[in-house]
């Protein structure tokens, strides 16, 4: 672990809203008093009706309820949009920047709004009434944060499906969730290359069935058959809506999105947010994370379709009037250099990526980064996975060019906004370590009976109290989220990861210690990509589990025991890797692929995922007691046959 430590520069700590004394103060204030503490942040966002409770939250398992304003009454597109027509009418709220250099678009609070109201319009026009789920399925354009406002507005639940997941993926959640309205678009762009979004929620329709309405949004204008009387062209039913459309009253707790995310074991879940809570953490942690002061040009990379996407580049940037860029392409198209040019033509302030991206950025050397300017920069993020010192430590000098502080914030899909992270006025920086909790976060590091530990340590991260963004549940299976989230741990949140803290109190994410890996920031259920693999023909048994990979944080690693009549061969592997990229999406391609004659399994017929965590390690010298294994002849097989990781 790296030791280096970097203080908070007195620029930085003058500068910004919070230093260290106004962290440890707001910090002790959120936990010794947490209504009053929570109930005056609640007026960051207007109220039509104010709440008079502002907590009443439960972590005990038998009876788990997390309800924050439960009695106030407000909107979310309402505080995204209409709050600012008066004082910010005319100003950017989203810079969006195509895959093409050539291709960008400035929209105004003004114009947003009136998009908003179009979009809402059109999708009450196909029926959606308030508490109905509408599944969006769309590439990183504009219209996506329009859908997802225009269902805010009027009180639908949207559920975002990221465009790279396939038409399996995508029918599972519009099933799961029971919507009939489908968002999408002709097809996307990204890196140069087209992604058929509207074919392939045409094949997810016929699958899930329900689905009444495709509403479809033209990017590359790409010819796409519609089926009359279910799909409709968004800019021909928009064009003849009114710019007006009334946001619905929606109470604190009324469901605001469902987002649909990997676990440990079973199909992903439908992680649910609703309105009050979610807004007033999402808006409270961006403006002061990332130290947002008005007129800053702040970029998050991540998409839509994510929760990265949702909490930063969509509902906490336009809830403080911000300035949000949204990026359709990818870093390396069509250079290698993408990010700091983009960076560069909009004159970024606040700049925050995933560490997977500044990796293969580095790769590249710092020639492509050198050659532009970055002055504009004053600050740079990092999410989605723990960040390496060594990725640290380039992104702080060559991109940051020794002058931006890295907040590094850990948060999950489930927490809705960040909850251990830097505040760059107050916290010194180490690399590699989320540093401290946020206000009102109460982490805990407990060993595997549940002990709460002291000091400096090791052990799985819980939380002890709930927060205003914390999930509520898990869509239509609320005992699925006591059990994947509170009985771990009786009475705590269970965050699946593991965790060190050190001697000044600061905490290091060590990564998942549940069958969830983390491959390029994105969540991958190991139990998903099992069940893909033995979905094929001829496969008979899988056995998936993550290892280092210096790119993507983790490769996915698959064991694969084929049916009797199979021989394993170089072509079966490239028709299993294709075989799973079509099932779940390439997001889940399996990195490697070894044959396995026998999975090393107990007498009762359990996987030992532990052994076969450590042959993909090539930790194999240190299996540990193997003696449980019904059948110990299968490891030296197993050894003898691993896939080479480098
Ligand atoms: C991991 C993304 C270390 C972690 C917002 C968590 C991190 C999972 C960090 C959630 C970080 C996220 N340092 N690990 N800064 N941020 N993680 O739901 O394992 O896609 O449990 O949410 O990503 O992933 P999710």
């Amino acid at each position: 672990m790296s030791e280096k430590v970097y203080d908070v520069t007195t620029e930085w700590s003058s500068r910004a809203y919070i230093d260290d004394a106004k962290y440890r103060e707001m910090y002790a204030a959120s936990l010794k008093d947490p209504v009053a503490f929570w109930g005056e942040e609640g007026k960051r966002i207007h109220w039509f009706t104010p709440y008079t409770k502002v907590k009443n939250t439960s972590f005990d398992p038998h009876n788990v309820s997390i309800k924050w304003y439960e009695d106030g009454v407000t909107n979310v597109a309402y505080n995204c949009l209409d709050r600012h027509l008066a004082t910010r009418g005319d100003q950017v709220a989203i810079i969006w920047e195509g895959d093409n250099p050539d291709e960008d678009k400035k929209i105004t609070y003004r114009e947003l709004y009136e998009e908003v109201c179009r979009f809402a319009n059109v999708l009450k026009a196909r029926g959606v009434k308030k508490g109905d789920r509408v599944t969006i399925y769309l590439p990183m354009i504009p219209e996506a944060a329009y859908a997802m406002l225009a269902c805010a507005r009027i009180g639908a639940v949207h559920s975002v499906v990221f465009g790279g997941f396939s038409p399996d993926s995508l029918a599972g959640r519009i099933e799961d969730a029971g919507s009939t309205v489908v968002v999408t678009a002709d097809e996307g762009l990204r890196g140069g290359r087209k992604v058929p979004l509207k074919l392939n929620a045409d094949a997810a329709a016929d699958r899930a069935g329900g689905v009444e309405s495709i509403i479809v949004v033209r990017r590359t204008g790409g010819s796409v058959p519609m089926r009359s009387g279910r799909d409709v062209f968004y800019d021909e039913m928009a064009k003849n809506m009114p710019a007006e459309c009334a946001a619905a009253e929606m109470n604190a707790e009324d469901p605001l999105f469902i987002l649909y995310t990997s676990g440990s074991t079973g199909k992903p879940k439908g992680v649910l947010h609703t309105t009050g809570g979610y807004l007033v953490y999402a808006a409270m942690t961006h403006q002061y994370v990332f130290d947002y002061h008005d007129g800053d040009i702040y970029w998050c990379t991540a998409d839509v379709g994510w929760v990265t996407g949702h909490s930063y580049i969509v509902y906490g940037p336009l809830a403080n009037g911000a300035t949000t860029l949204m990026f359709e392409g990818v870093p390396n198209y069509p250079t290698i250099g993408r990010f700091w040019e983009v960076i560069d033509k909009h004159k970024v302030n606040i700049f925050y990526t995933a560490p997977t991206a500044i990796r293969s950025l580095m790769q590249a050397g710092e020639e492509p980064v050198k050659k532009t300017s970055r002055a504009s920069l004053r600050l740079l993020g990092s999410v989605g996975e723990p960040i390496n010192p060594e990725a640290w430590e380039w992104y702080h000098r060559v991109v940051g060019d020794d002058r931006c502080p890295i907040v590094d914030t850990w948060w999950q899909t489930e927490t809705g906004g960040i909850l251990i992270t830097p505040l760059p006025g107050a916290t010194k920086l180490k690399p590699g370590s989320a540093t401290r909790p946020f206000f009102g976060v109460v982490p805990e590091v407990v060993d595997a009976n549940g002990l709460v530990l002291d000091g400096a340590c090791e052990g799985n991260l819980v939380l002890a109290d709930s927060w205003p963004g914390q999930m509520r549940t898990v869509y239509g299976d609320h005992d699925r989220f006591v059990q994947t989230y509170f009985a771990t741990y009786a009475g705590k949140y269970f965050t699946g990861d593991g965790c060190r803290r050190d001697a000044d109190g600061f905490y290091w994410i060590t990564g998942r210690v549940d069958d969830v890996i983390n491959v390029s920031g994105h969540r991958m259920g190991t139990a998903e990509v099992e069940s893909a693999l033995v979905a094929h023909p001829k496969v008979s048994e899988a056995a998936v589990v993550g290892y280092p990979h210096d790119i993507k944080g983790q490769g996915i690693y698959a064991y694969v025991t084929l049916m009797s009549g199979f021989e394993p061969s170089e072509e079966l592997r490239k028709e299993l890797v294709n075989w799973v990229r079509k099932e779940i999406g390439p997001i889940a391609s399996p990195d490697l692929i070894q044959f396995a004659p026998g999975l090393p399994k107990t007498r009762s017929g359990k996987i030992m995922r532990r052994i076969l965590r450590k042959i993909a390690e090539d930790e194999f010298g240190n299996l540990g007691d193997t003696s449980t294994l019904a059948d110990p002849g299968v490891v030296d097989d197993l050894i003898g046959n691993r896939q080479n990781r480098r």
